[in-house]
């Protein structure tokens, strides 16, 4: 496959053609009385018609055929995924999961939708206020099948394998250690190579922002340019046997047939599109002298609540980089926060517990609930000397971190299979240090 083209810059107001149609996009106008190759113009609205011009996002498509063009969409089967937040009892334990198991393509072919799983969420989709988390296992590229979301964002973390993501904006290619962004409404389709997971985190009815800087100044942590948006590419192509088009529209699955494919955008323009970025990218801001900063320093994206300062959710990572502070004990501290913690793992190993948490597993703090490293982690860092070192090469995991008290479905606590039972007993052989004696901090022995 050739290289894919994109172009760059968060939320830019962006123009692109195919290459095949120059002059496709209208001159100084959105809407002619006809458009440059018999196109058919569409805007696609990400935003009230009225919000700000700061937070204003739309697109206009130029395209072979309108989305308009298909049969009555109608229910279909959800699978696991779920928006009922009420279908099982609360669990305020820290919860781990096994590597969730991704489907054999010999015994059952699993697309990206069939492989989509809710994991937990709050909120209501109706009054597009909250979050889902979903575990994607698939194995099989959709085939003549697109998906669109109603409610809200996906932010997709591809875990194991590649994803090719056609889009009606154009083609991306996200490779594990990457992320993308398919915003609300967006038609998109996945081929993947191998048998794929990854994580979502679908936020409904706000979009991803990068977060404010503060004092940091004008650079640093993930930086604008760096994401990256296709360019334009249309298929002007018939499909007799029928075209699928997926909607999930209030937490349900719907399914349209149109006889076309749905990637018949020749010409857009706007700042409403889907973006990509890789995550080594990030640039890294720590404490250079004692104590932690908190883990906000590691924040990619976020997706504001009305309360300034909390958000609906927080894409946050913890990337390779040097370890450096003097007198402190340089692992994650010991935690209880109002916000609820869902982490993974993309690759390597987490610097706070060396075992249990694998890559394409998971793990869940709710609010308020403690957690912190585990027992031996404690025992090495409080006697390790504090030379600069390396901490997470070869790792990248990652935090969706919600202000919202995250419910755990049926899948996630049972379906699944894949709940670690013994997660708390890497907390049990912690034991008291304490020298009600002596103040000289000793140390464990
Ligand atoms: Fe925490």
């Amino acid at each position: 496959m050739a290289e894919l083209k994109y172009l760059s810059g968060f939320g830019n107001e962006c123009a692109s053609e195919d290459p095949r149609c120059p002059g496709s996009l209208p001159e100084g106008q959105n809407n002619p009385q006809v458009c440059p190759y018999n196109l058919y113009a569409e805007q696609l609205s990400g935003s009230a018609f009225t919000c700000p011009r700061s937070t204003n996002k739309r697109s206009w498509l130029y395209r072979i055929l309108p989305s308009v063009s298909h049969k009555p969409f109608e229910a279909i089967d959800q699978g696991h995924v779920t928006h009922n937040w009420d279908e099982i009892a609360p669990d305020p334990n820290q919860l781990r999961w096994k590597p969730f198991e991704i489907p054999k393509a010999s015994q059952k072919q699993v697309d990206f939708v069939k492989g989509l799983h809710t994991l937990c969420g709050a909120g209501d989709i109706r009054s597009n206020n909250g979050l889902a988390i979903h575990i994607f296992l698939c194995n099989t590229s959709m085939e003549n099948k697109c998906i669109y979301n109603s409610d809200g964002d996906f932010l997709i973390v591809p875990q194991k394998g590649k994803l090719l993501i056609y889009t009606e904006f154009g083609k991306m290619l996200v490779k594990p250690n990457e992320i993308c962004v398919i915003q609300r409404g967006m038609r998109f389709s996945i081929d993947v190579f191998e048998e794929t997971r990854g994580y979502i985190l679908e936020v409904y009815g706000v979009h991803f922002e990068l977060p404010d800087l503060g004092p940091i100044g004008a650079n640093g942590l993930a930086n604008p340019r760096d994401f990256l948006i296709p360019v334009a590419w249309y298929e002007d192509r018939q499909v007799p046997g029928g075209y699928t088009v997926i909607n999930k529209y209030q937490g349900k699955l719907f399914a349209a047939r149109q006889y076309f494919s749905p990637f018949n955008v020749v010409a857009w323009h706007g700042n409403y599109t889907p973006y990509k970025y890789n995550l080594e990218n990030f640039m890294v801001i720590n404490s250079v002298a004692f104590d932690h900063a908190d883990p906000s320093i590691f924040t990619v994206l976020t997706a504001k609540s009305v309360r300034p300062g909390v958000a609906i959710a927080d894409f946050v990572i913890f990337p390779p980089r040097w370890g450096v502070t003097e007198k402190t004990f340089r692992p994650p501290y010991y935690h209880r926060n109002c916000m609820s913690e869902f982490m993974g793992l993309i690759k390597g190993h987490y610097e706070a517990k060396q075992g249990g948490f694998l890559p394409g597993g998971g793990s869940l703090h709710g609010a308020m609930t403690p957690h912190g490293p585990d027992a031996d982690c404690f025992e090495r860092a409080s006697k390790a000397k504090l030379a600069p070192e390396r901490i997470a090469d070869g790792t990248m995991a990652f935090m969706f971190e919600s202000s919202l008290s995250l419910v755990v479905t049926e899948w996630g606590l049972k379906i699944s299979s894949c709940l670690d039972g013994n997660y708390y007993k890497c907390w049990e052989p912690l034991k008291s240090h304490f020298t009600p004696n002596s103040k000289n901090p000793t140390g464990p022995n």
